[in-house]
């Protein structure tokens, strides 16, 4: 039997969750970073494709490759957070679906329609892409996604093979406090939802 979870895990997960430009310095290790992916992988996706990609950016080195693609007002930020994933899908993610959805032989479905394929890769890598951020807050870390980059340029300096596509790029730490803009307002229920 389920039950709701408590106060203190929506605040951390939705209530107090904030997008944030500044972290500490402290890292996120190796072992968070696989528990984040343990995590995440249990979103669900169309067909089970499970399109999206994460190329954790934890070097200095790697980090100083992408600088130069962020757009001015994200740059400082990325550079100090202590974790950046660039969350990209695969191209051709169909060609797990063998071992990933066995109901039936699903990849020639969309090896043979491109535009069927990249729809149902941006869907749903954006969705695992979502699962990630809420991952992340479960284990206590900060993040802050970012849409304000030169995609043909991380796509050039991190995908140059062509088959991983960057989505889009999220720091990840612990918030310092106080590093977020003020909450801003959210649509009301009336503004965004219908019941039939
Ligand atoms: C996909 C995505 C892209 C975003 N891109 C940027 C960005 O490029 N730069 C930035 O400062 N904030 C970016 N944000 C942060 C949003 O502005 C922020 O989540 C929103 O204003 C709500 O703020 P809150 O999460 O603190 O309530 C992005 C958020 C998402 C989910």
């Amino acid at each position: 039997m389920k039950s709701l979870i408590s106060q203190d895990a929506l605040d951390q997960l939705f209530y107090q969750a904030h997008s944030f430009n500044q972290f500490t310095d402290q890292p996120v290790s190796d072992e968070q970073i696989v528990q984040l992916y343990e995590l995440l992988k249990w979103g669900p996706t169309s067909m089970n494709t499970q399109p999206a990609r994460y190329l954790f950016i934890q070097s200095t080195e790697a980090k100083e490759r992408l600088l130069p693609a962020m757009l001015a007002s994200n740059v400082e930020k990325t550079r100090h957070a202590p974790l950046t994933v660039i969350v990209a899908s695969d191209s051709e993610f169909y060609e797990h679906l063998p071992t990933q959805f066995k109901a039936y032989d699903a990849a020639p479905m969309f090896r043979e329609n491109k535009e069927l394929a990249k729809a149902t890769a941006f869907r749903n890598g954006s969705l695992q892409g979502a699962y990630l951020m809420i991952a992340a807050r479960a284990l206590g870390l900060d993040c802050g996604a970012m849409s304000g980059f030169d995609p043909e340029k991380v796509n050039a300096t991190f995908f140059p093979e062509g088959r991983w596509k960057v989505n889009f790029i999220v720091n990840l730490g612990y918030g310092v406090d106080g590093g977020h803009h003020p909450r801003g307002e959210r649509l009301a229920f009336d503004q965004v939802a219908r019941v039939l």
